[in-house]
């Protein structure tokens, strides 16, 4: 997320968040950063671990400059903290791959800046009026550098991170996968209300009017996408869009990013064999397109993946998740750094659409069809740059959130988007074809 040129913050309508609550989540937030990367070494939090990935003491120093340039410059009108750190820390200036180059804090420093943004901010809670929408994106932002700092520790080395992983429920005596949920012909209300804390890209509400389509009850799984994998999918170029192929062929893609040749999976420092009933994730989206295509089908547009999951046909009404509008509880869905891996579909039953489509929320981001853009009636918020200068064929999208995303930062219209060729991200998918 970048953090240039503010524009005005006009917005109302935002969720009724009270300082209290505020700062409650604020800390709670903090606690959750903190005790993910307590167990790294140092030394581990000051290395590159990948070149795509930022060293993790970055992302501390980040989480602070966002917050400070946020609650301290923008919210309270007062010089930053530390001016000379904005531009080293400003996403769209520093590209990750030099992450480990810049003059960025090193582990001590970036914890007593976390800490001196931190109780400035507290301050400015209780001296200013409170717009709720610039603390809400500030807690969001730091939630999802949580999920960003996950995808550094698994792509680390085994002995960097031993995952403190919560059981997931046992495993659903029925298996839905490979069955599929009919969606009726008609329109419906895409996008989120004015109301609710949302970003730009997820407004304004539009009625769309989406073909009758079948879409799979349950993300695909490990053990469909092995068939894929040992029919010869990864060799047979009729299935790939071109730039798929020829991104398969230049890296030698044979399997999706943690598994092993010998029928393993790589977790966090950890070989397991696959087990066929877990939802497949680390995928890329030429690999999940290529799949659909093997199987005659294609990805879900995005407006097909919003209507199967938070929209309510008897009552013609879109809601907040799949379940409904209260926000998620631990029997709906896998979320918040948990688990630590995504669940057999069917294990949060209570967790439903109404189409019957299980896991839309929580367990892995969903690759769709589409691109990331404006939806018709775009305005940019807080910042031109949020959203903006993303949108285009370059970005797809995905939905859901993943077992990594904190429960406040998701809702069935937020949209994360990433490269096709991206899969260190925590992704997976479900296909869709047009109705028969
Ligand atoms: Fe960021």
């Amino acid at each position: 997320m970048p953090v240039l040129n503010p524009l005005p913050l006009p917005l109302g309508g935002v969720d009724p968040l009270d300082k209290r609550a505020v700062r409650a989540l604020l800390g709670e937030t903090r606690e959750r950063t903190l005790a993910l990367v307590a167990p790294v070494s140092d030394q581990d939090m000051n290395r590159v671990h990948d070149p795509l990935m930022s060293p993790l003491v970055w992302d501390l120093g980040h989480i602070a400059a966002f917050e400070d340039l946020w609650l301290g410059v923008e919210a309270a009108g007062l010089p930053a903290l530390r001016p000379d750190l904005l531009s080293v820390y400003d996403a769209a200036e520093t590209p990750r791959a030099e992450r480990g180059e810049i003059d960025y804090l090193r582990l001590d420093e970036a914890y007593g800046y976390l800490g001196a943004v931190r109780r400035r901010s507290l301050r400015v809670l209780d001296e200013t009026e409170l717009d709720p929408f610039i603390w809400d994106m500030v807690i969001r932002h730091e939630q999802q550098h949580n999920e960003t700092m996950l995808q550094t520790l698994k792509l680390a080395q085994p002995g960097v991170f031993t995952p403190p992983a919560r059981p997931l429920p046992a495993r659903p005596p029925f298996h839905a996968a490979g069955r599929k949920a009919h969606i009726a012909a008609g329109p419906f209300e895409l996008g989120a209300l004015p109301s609710g804390f949302a970003y730009d890209n997820e407004r304004p509400r539009q009625v769309v009017d989406v073909p009758a389509f079948d879409i799979d009850v349950t993300p695909v799984t490990n053990g469909a996408f092995r068939e894929f994998v040992e029919s010869g999918g990864y060799h047979r170029p009729q299935w790939w869009s071109d730039d798929g192929w020829r991104w398969r062929a230049a890296h030698a893609v044979e399997r999706p990013l943690y598994w092993t040749p010998d029928g393993h999976e790589r977790w966090f420092d950890t070989y397991e064999p696959i087990d066929p009933a877990a939802m497949v994730m680390h995928v890329s989206w030429y690999e999940a397109d290529a799949y659909a295509r093997s199987r005659g089908e294609r990805l879900p547009t995005e407006a097909e993946w919003e209507k199967a999951a938070v929209y309510y046909p008897a009552s013609d009404l879109t809601r907040r998740y799949p379940w409904g509008d209260e926000p998620p509880t631990a029997d709906r869905a896998n979320l918040d750094q948990l688990a630590f891996r995504p669940a057999s579909p069917g294990a949060f039953p209570a967790g439903s659409s109404p189409h019957g489509c299980v896991a839309m929320i929580g367990d892995v981001w969903e690759w769709t069809s589409s691109s990331f853009n404006g939806y018709p009636g775009f305005a940019p918020y807080p910042y031109a740059e949020y959203s903006s200068i993303f949108f285009g064929d370059e970005y797809k999208v995905l939905r859901g959130g993943s077992w990594a995303a904190d429960p406040v930062a998701v809702r069935g219209t937020f949209r994360n988007w990433d490269h096709p060729l991206r899969r260190q991200i925590f992704s997976g998918f479900r296909c869709a074809r047009d109705a028969r």
